[in-house]
């Protein structure tokens, strides 16, 4: 018996932030080895695949997003996962992909990884491949050093230049407000900045013992403690509005303001849902446009009722 393909598939992919993103001296491939720990957020893009006879990408976006300079050839990332889908299969993979996105772009929250995640999962299905998990981890380092955590979500451990993940044990709900920038922050030249600015780095990155106990309290208070990125002081040298912007954000109450991997957004802890919608709020109050509310940990790609 045959069994028919399906009409469309649509896979949601989570934002994910850097709890501790330890950076060590970068490696001769031009790479940093990170010992990081992503936790996926609800803020998420939804990628659907339709068949088509030809391999094409569409974009919509919530309207504060700008989708201007997101290529639609092969700069997309998701048009890359597809060709690396289809070369594991033998095969040239066909499908419109519709990327709705939610996650601000360039903004330090791996939403192009997303992107990418989502259409592998997605086209994965749409064709009836079967492709293994070992081999959508390996197909998704290859596209990136976030892609493989967007496919498995949660909170994990990140080692090698990111794209080695280890689901690690995380008991809280933590509860995030999110400030993202109107212009993004290239993530090449924020490393290349953290060269500049710390040309004798270790090349053993930061460990991440103490964000990882902290996580097992589940307590915010300690989580805000031990929060810890590398690339926050060469995204702010880059972007000084990025240090006025924690201070206010800090005075407003949050627990902790910490830019996201390379920036430019800015994600504060609260101590609960309350506490965030409150400190939203105040932040659109003194003139932010785009705050946004967010808990975690949320899932990895995921496919959902298709709605478009
Ligand atoms: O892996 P991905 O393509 O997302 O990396 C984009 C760029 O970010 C790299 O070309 C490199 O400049 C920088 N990067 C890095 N070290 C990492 C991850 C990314 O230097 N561990």
């Amino acid at each position: 018996m045959t069994r028919s393909l399906p009409s469309a598939v649509t896979v949601r992919a989570a934002a994910k932030i850097n709890l501790h993103l330890g950076v060590g001296g970068v490696r001769d491939d031009g790479f940093h080895p990170l010992t990081t720990v992503y936790q996926a957020v609800g803020l998420c893009d939804d990628v659907t695949a339709f068949p088509a006879a030809e391999l094409e990408v569409e974009l919509s976006a919530t309207d504060w997003i700008d989708v201007g300079g997101i290529p639609l050839d092969e700069g997309n990332l998701a048009v890359r996962a597809a060709r690396l889908l289809g070369d594991l299969h033998g095969r040239a993979l066909t499908g419109r992909l519709v990327l709705e996105k939610s996650i601000p772009v360039a903004g330090g929250l791996a939403g192009g990884s997303a992107d990418a995640a989502a259409a592998l999962v997605a086209l994965d299905r749409l064709h009836d491949l079967h492709t293994s998990d070992d081999d959508l981890l390996r197909l998704a380092a290859d596209l990136g050093s976030d892609v493989p955590f967007a496919l498995v979500g949660g909170t994990a451990l990140g080692t090698g230049r990111g794209e080695v993940v280890e689901a690690v044990a995380d008991v809280g709900t933590w509860w995030w407000v999110i400030v993202p920038s109107r212009e993004g922050l290239s993530t090449p030249e924020v490393y290349r900045h953290f060269d500049r600015l710390r040309p004798d780095a270790d090349p053993t990155p930061p460990d991440a013992e103490v964000l990882l106990g902290a996580l097992r309290t589940g307590q915010p208070v300690s989580l805000a403690r031990a929060l810890h990125n590398d690339l926050q002081e060469p995204a702010i040298d880059l972007r000084p509005a990025l240090g006025e912007l924690i201070e206010q954000g800090e005075a407003e109450g949050a627990l902790r303001g910490l830019v996201s991997g390379s920036g430019p957004t800015v994600v504060f802890l609260c101590e609960s849902a309350d506490h965030a919608r409150d400190l939203a709020g105040a932040m659109m109050r003194s003139g932010h446009e785009v705050v946004l509310v967010a808990n975690g940990a949320v899932a990895g790609s995921h496919v959902v009722p298709a709605h478009v």
